[in-house]
């Protein structure tokens, strides 16, 4: 029988236990006798199924040879770190559902692992419960990834989702969200891109094995979006949705998170309300699409423990991929190139050449709305973009195609 011990007992951490001893004959048919021995949290939970499991110091943890497996799911990067570092050197494996660790110190992590012959696994740090992580790792391994394009905060999705079916404004859907738990009373890492950005900057690092730094991610949030941009977005057969992206281009990568008028009919806008969806371009099986919760107690819970049911199978012995410490290239996003969507006011015929003077190549697009219009221009590179976007008058926003 492999123990287990979980770190954390909120959302993530309680779902986790409930997880491993709900399923625990699913998970012994797979070949793995799991269950938890010890919960780390500084609360006592009285009343609780599992109160007696509840410890509040983790030398408990790290001094019980018995424990193989460490869940952690306290969020954060200390005393996260210290504790799954600690866990390891004392041969224990660690799987998490920590983004901001992963994104900060993934790659100490992963070389003490390796030092330890232990295992540090981490699919449910990005898209929750959808198998993201592990499809690249293993099945997708005779791939080259050439783009990976996510709906990867649940957040945001619900927010844009509802801003588009009821025409709503983004305040009213963020303080309905709030008051539905949906979004954070602080939702500042998620409305604001950072939350994507830590994910997309791990799944960088996951397909170049080197450290992708998520604070070079130019990232542009969700706040500035208007219900007269769906309208907008409407009448050129598309949708808004908070995209993070990366692009291989030579030996770096291009990378970013920030809105796009995607077309309706990308299979990514599958991804309604809270869902996250991950479509990955690789060379030879060309477009897959990945689709799930990508948050949520359960959903999330479920990524972790298969993580460590994966541990258990490979106690005393190093397995886990992972990126080492030297930098991934990313690319000067200015050279990235798309086509633009601007909002402007005034009236077409009598911004005509400044619009030529500007753009070599435009569209006119007419939504019905008084006093603006919009244009799409053709594709340029993000630098040049911004410099014309500059010199234009009564500009009200753009949005990448
Ligand atoms: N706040 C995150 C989201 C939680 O909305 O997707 C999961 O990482």
């Amino acid at each position: 029988m492999v123990k287990a011990a979980v770190l954390g007992y909120g959302t993530v951490g309680s779902g986790i236990v409930e997880v491993i001893e709900k399923n625990a004959d699913v998970i012994a048919a797979h070949g793995v006798d799991m269950h938890v021995k010890y919960i780390l949290d500084l609360r006592d939970f009285p009343g609780d199924p599992f109160e007696k499991l509840v410890v509040h110091d983790i030398e408990t943890i790290l001094a019980d040879d018995e424990v193989k497996v460490v869940c952690e799911a306290m969020g954060g990067v200390e005393p996260a770190f210290t504790f799954s570092k600690r866990a390891m050197e004392a041969g224990k494996s660690v799987c998490t559902s920590n983004k901001e660790l992963v994104a900060a110190k993934g790659d100490e992590l992963m070389k003490i692992a390796k030092e330890n012959n232990v295992n540090y696994l981490f699919e449910a740090s990005v898209g929750g419960g959808i198998p993201i992580i592990r499809t690249l790792n293993d099945a997708l391994t005779a791939e080259r990834i050439e783009s990976i394009q996510g709906i990867l905060n649940g957040t945001t999705n619900y927010i844009l989702t509802k801003m588009e079916r009821e025409g709503a404004d983004f305040d009213g859907v963020l303080k309905e969200a709030q008051e539905k738990g949906y979004a954070e009373r602080n939702p500042e890492a998620d409305i604001e891109g950072y939350d994507a950005c830590r994910k997309i900057a791990i799944l960088v690092s996951v397909i170049s094995h080197k450290k992708a730094d998520w604070e070079k991610v130019r990232t542009e949030g969700i706040t500035k979006i208007t219900p007269e941009d769906f309208k907008y977005a409407h009448k050129l057969g598309r949708t808004i949705k908070l995209i993070a992206m990366c692009e291989k281009n030579g030996d770096g990568y291009y990378a970013m998170v920030s809105p796009r008028m995607i077309k309706t009919d990308n299979p990514i806008n599958a991804a309604q309300d809270v869902f996250n969806a991950v479509l990955v371009h690789s060379d030879m099986l060309d477009d897959s699409l990945y689709y799930g919760r990508g948050a949520g107690k359960l959903p999330t819970a479920s990524a972790v423990v298969g993580d460590a049911i994966e541990e258990a199978r490979h106690v005393g012995e190093h397995f886990s991929t992972g990126w080492t410490s030297e930098e991934a290239k990313l690319l000067d996003i200015d050279t990235y190139r798309t086509s633009y969507f601007v909002r402007l006011k005034g009236v077409p015929a009598e911004r005509a050449s400044e619009l030529a003077a500007a753009f070599s190549k435009y569209e006119l697009v007419d939504a019905g709305l008084s006093g603006e219009f919009g244009i799409v221009t053709g594709e340029l590179e993000e630098g040049t973009f911004k410099k014309a976007f500059e010199s234009l008058k009564d500009a009200i926003g753009y949005i990448r195609l």
